[in-house]
């Protein structure tokens, strides 16, 4: 398997350079795409060197030469982002137009597999922009000639994860915490060494080649849950209330200044709140068993790992974990 050559397409990103380290690790040759201006910094030694490719999807004739000679891709790119609230819809537009671009690349470059890496939650339930768009990219990807496993997650609890992020700073740093009415919405977080123990897992595992996943952590929580497990982990006292008809984009901007996520990464996520992610099967965990990590250790192992910010922890000890996770 490990003769196979991998295009990792976001490996500046959150998931993607985590990947990177994994795939590297499994002795794949990895070839990373990386829009121009942009570095990969990374602060651990690979075993063998990636070769970088400079490419933008939005730019359907850099796509060919970064395609070349690629057996699997990794799809792991959004367009979320931007300082000013106007720009929290093109990103819908923009994933439509990489996907396609994407697409077309991948069929004309022949390759055998593409694997993508998209967002929970149910059709039927008056999806968030954000959310809408991830299926929507899965439909477009999968419409293509290559195979594409498509995995839908909810929140991936990491350090440097946005959603993690948003978590982290709000409860670290506001003793009291009103949120809108959608934090009780139910979801199933999953710690990110859970999501690149699937991400591989697919690779080495042909019978997922072309079809859809749900993957999510072992305990279904509500946000309001999720914020009060961190305070509990890091022997905080919060209060958590979810009051009815707080304006969303209020929301947003309050927490863009709290945080250091982005306005046009917290507005989608916020809308997304709304809708449930939880997984409707769990068909994965037959073809790839893994140890589902409980999500106390998946806080305490994200804060063990983060190197700024408010909570960072020097070492695991100082996590509140329950005694049989500790
Ligand atoms: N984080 C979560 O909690 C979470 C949860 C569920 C699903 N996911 C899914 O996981 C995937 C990866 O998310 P992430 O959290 O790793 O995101 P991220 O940290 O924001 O990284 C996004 C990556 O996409 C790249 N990118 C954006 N537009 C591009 C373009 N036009 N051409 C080339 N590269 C482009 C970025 O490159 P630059 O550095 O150049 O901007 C960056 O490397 C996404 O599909 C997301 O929906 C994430």
């Amino acid at each position: 398997m490990a003769h196979q050559k991998v295009l990792l397409t976001g490996p500046t990103g959150f998931i993607g350079k985590r990947l990177l380290y994994q795939l590297d690790e499994r002795g794949y040759q990895v070839r990373c795409l990386v829009r121009a201006g942009e570095t990969l910094d990374l602060n651990l030694p690979l075993r063998q060197e990636p070769e970088i490719v400079y490419a933008d999807l939005l730019d359907p004739d850099s796509l060919p030469t970064a395609l070349d000679g690629m057996d699997t891709a990794y799809y792991l790119v959004h367009s979320m982002g931007g300082r000013s609230i106007r720009q929290t819809r093109a990103f819908v537009e923009k994933d439509r137009t990489v996907a396609r671009n994407f697409r077309e690349a991948a069929d004309r470059a022949g390759l055998s597999r593409i694997i993508y890496l998209g967002g929970l939650g149910d059709a039927g339930d008056r999806l968030s922009h954000h959310l809408a768009s991830r299926h929507e990219v899965a439909r477009i990807l999968q419409a293509g000639k290559v195979k594409t496993t498509v995995l839908r997650a909810a929140v991936i609890i990491g350090a440097g994860g946005a959603s993690f992020e948003i978590i982290r700073y709000l409860v670290e740093r506001l003793p009291v915490l009103l949120g809108p009415r959608w934090v009780y919405t139910k979801s199933q977080p999953i710690a990110v060494e859970n999501v690149l123990a699937y991400l591989c897992g697919c690779l080495e595992t042909p019978e997922t080649a072309g079809r859809t996943f749900d993957i999510g952590g072992p305990q279904i929580l509500s946000y309001a849950d999720l914020m009060g497990m961190y305070a509990r982990v890091r022997g905080l006292s919060r209060t958590i209330i979810g009051v009815p008809l707080v304006p969303i984009r209020l929301s947003a901007y309050w927490v863009h200044f709290i945080t250091p996520v982005p306005v046009g990464v917290v507005l989608p996520l916020a809308e997304g709140l709304r809708n449930r992610a939880i997984c409707r099967e769990n068909s994965i965990r037959d073809l790839i068993p893994i140890h589902l990590t409980p999500m106390e250790t998946a806080i305490c192992n994200a804060l063990a790992e983060e190197t700024e910010g408010p909570g960072k922890l020097l070492s695991q000890q100082a996590c509140f974990l329950p005694g049989d996770l500790a």
